[in-house]
């Protein structure tokens, strides 16, 4: 699965309550995508296919990547929408020997400021959801810093593209979708060309997030997050939505 020489490649899985009923929502598609979707769109019945689907390409893209000597570059995305996916892959390692002592991660972003330790940290979601309960090499393992001061930012997000530069850039990228259509914390509005910087977040965004943070004062008003043009980089992409909450947001996305 190469990038051909119109870009990544790119498709979307929504389960069918994140499938807009109203009128034109994506088409059970497995191959092409149909007349009005932009994206190829599989639909499926639940989140445990998703989870399933997701897992077994990157199992797949690991053991092809395994096979030819190479690392596998994955680029991971925090929130709901993937827990499932960690959970199969954790699976899929205890039980059937899926080994990440090759694979290299990088993730889309993190609140700012932030400190590693906070119960509402990137770093630590992804450590108690994926990385703790598999053979991941912890250099292998790279975060948008939230913990840095304000003037040493823009240079730590120069070096996170340099690293993903480095590394050979991403083969697999996850992706959530915000309410507000945001893709990593790339509000609407976000340049296509944006790399790795501190972003401000929306209203809608903050609003969601309160629940988590006992209150949306809480909620931090920046966050650091991979650009789009990071994202698109990425040889490969999957968007990612589940339930009716998404619906909305996934038939003006795809
Ligand atoms: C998380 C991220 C966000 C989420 C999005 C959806 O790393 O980049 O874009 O993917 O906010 O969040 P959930 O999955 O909680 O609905």
């Amino acid at each position: 699965m190469e990038r051909s020489a119109a870009g990544p490649r790119r498709f979307a899985v929504v389960t069918e309550e994140a499938r807009d009923h109203h009128d034109r929502g994506p088409s059970r598609v497995t191959h092409g995508a149909s007349a009005g979707e932009r994206i190829r769109t599989v639909v499926v019945e639940d989140h445990e296919d998703i989870a399933r689907l997701v897992a077994n390409r990157i199992a797949t893209l690991i053991s092809e990547r395994n096979a030819a000597g190479e690392q596998t570059v994955l680029g991971l995305a925090t929130g709901s929408t993937p827990i499932g996916v960690y959970r199969e892959l954790i699976r899929m390692h205890n039980e059937e020997e899926l080994s990440f002592a090759d694979v290299v991660t990088f993730n889309l972003d993190e609140y700012y400021p932030m400190p590693k330790e906070s119960i509402h940290s990137y770093h630590r979601f992804m450590w108690e959801n994926l990385f703790s309960h598999i053979d991941i090499k912890p250099e292998n393992v790279h975060i948008p810093p939230g913990d840095l001061p304000r003037q040493d930012i823009e240079d730590a997000a120069q070096r996170y593209e340099h690293t993903i530069e480095r590394a050979g850039g991403i083969d697999f990228q996850i992706l959530g979708i915000g309410k507000t259509g945001h893709i990593g914390f790339n509000e609407p509005g976000s340049g296509a060309d944006s790399r790795t910087r501190l972003v401000t977040l929306d209203t809608v965004t903050r609003r969601d997030a309160a629940a988590d943070f006992f209150g949306e004062e809480y909620v931090p008003r920046e966050a650091v997050t991979m650009g789009v043009a990071t994202i698109l980089d990425a040889r490969e992409i999957a968007i990612i939505a589940t339930g009716e909450h998404k619906s909305s947001i996934v038939k003006r996305a795809v």
